[in-house]
């Protein structure tokens, strides 16, 4: 039987119309509108188009947002300067830095400037604390695994005492989806297993996964008979493996494939989701949650 395919298009869709109700709450109640600033430094095109679907779908959610663009030369003092005056703009609930930043500037020196409490990317090591303490400590988690939690949890997958595999050990997406899962609490609870690319034997290890979550960078490294029959499986890889010619624009755009042979996996796992359209829908969606938690802080509702 053919898998169910996870949509992340869906789930972000679902995500983004609670956000917009808890925007108008907020501004009832409180006359506060989530403000996100991300800030751009340089041309990069990759970077330019992700930071473009930040603010579009920051302003369609009815945020106060601001793209600040900023030359390829800045110095690095000069950034230093400007994310101080974003961390004292009271507008302001979630600074983004898109990454990467040219050569001359030293990006951790940069993530390390944002106010933790306005840090809607979470990669502060102030919210990485957070998230290893867990429960009330944790603020703002990083946005592709906190996407990653809500597209199992939506599924309707147990998360509680399930084997989740986790292949892939980065900072920004294996090791906090790990820590996510490990938490205790609701869509967490996970006996966790993190493999990379030291591991013995990956084989083994995913066959024995409820859940399966790959994040290597690896186009397709995770075959079929990997997988265990009716586990859910997501998949964060976005390899560029070519391009072709877009049926819809008839301009060139890039082929892209997952770290998992979706074609074949599709037939053995219970819940897939594809490349594209599962995991990066959420990413951005998961910021806007994030800007608007900070701004109901910041108005006086949790911490
Ligand atoms: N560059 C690519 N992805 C990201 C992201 O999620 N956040 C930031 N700040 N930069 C990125």
């Amino acid at each position: 039987m053919s898998a169910k395919i996870i949509s992340g298009k869906e789930i972000a869709a679902q995500i983004r119309d609670e956000l917009k109700k808890d925007v108008a709450e907020l501004k009832d109640k409180h006359g506060v509108v989530p403000g996100l600033v991300t800030i751009l430094v340089g041309q990069n095109p990759a970077s330019i188009s992700y930071v473009t679907g930040k603010q579009k779908t920051a302003h369609e959610l009815g945020f106060h947002s601001i793209q600040d663009d900023q030359p390829e030369d800045i110095s690095e003092d000069a950034l230093l300067d400007l994310i101080e005056k974003y961390n004292k703009d009271p507008k302001i609930h979630g600074i983004l830095v898109q990454l990467p930043l040219p050569k001359h500037i030293d990006e951790k020196k940069v993530l390390n400037a944002i106010d933790p409490d306005k840090d809607v990317d979470g990669f502060h090591p102030v919210n990485v604390g957070r998230l290893m303490i867990g429960g009330d400590e944790v603020k703002f988690l990083p946005c592709t695994p906190a996407g990653i939690q809500e597209l199992i949890v939506r599924s309707g997958y147990e998360t509680s005492g399930a084997e989740v595999v986790v292949v892939g050990r980065s900072n920004i997406v294996g090791k906090p989806i790990a820590n996510i899962m490990l938490q205790k609490g609701a869509g967490a609870n996970a006996t966790v297993t993190v493999v990379h690319t030291r591991t013995k034997d990956l084989e083994a290890h995913c066959k024995r996964a409820d859940i399966l979550i790959v994040a290597a960078g690896v186009p397709q490294l995770v075959k079929p008979e990997w997988i265990k029959p009716g586990s859910c499986v997501i998949d964060v890889g976005v390899n560029r493996v070519g391009e072709k010619i877009s049926e819809k624009t008839g301009k060139k755009i890039a082929i892209l494939k997952g770290d998992v042979d979706f074609d074949a996996a599709k037939e053995i796992a219970g819940a897939i989701t594809p490349v594209p359209g599962g995991v990066g829908p959420m990413t951005i969606t998961m910021l806007m949650k994030n800007t608007v938690k900070s701004a109901r802080i910041a108005a006086g509702e949790g911490s």
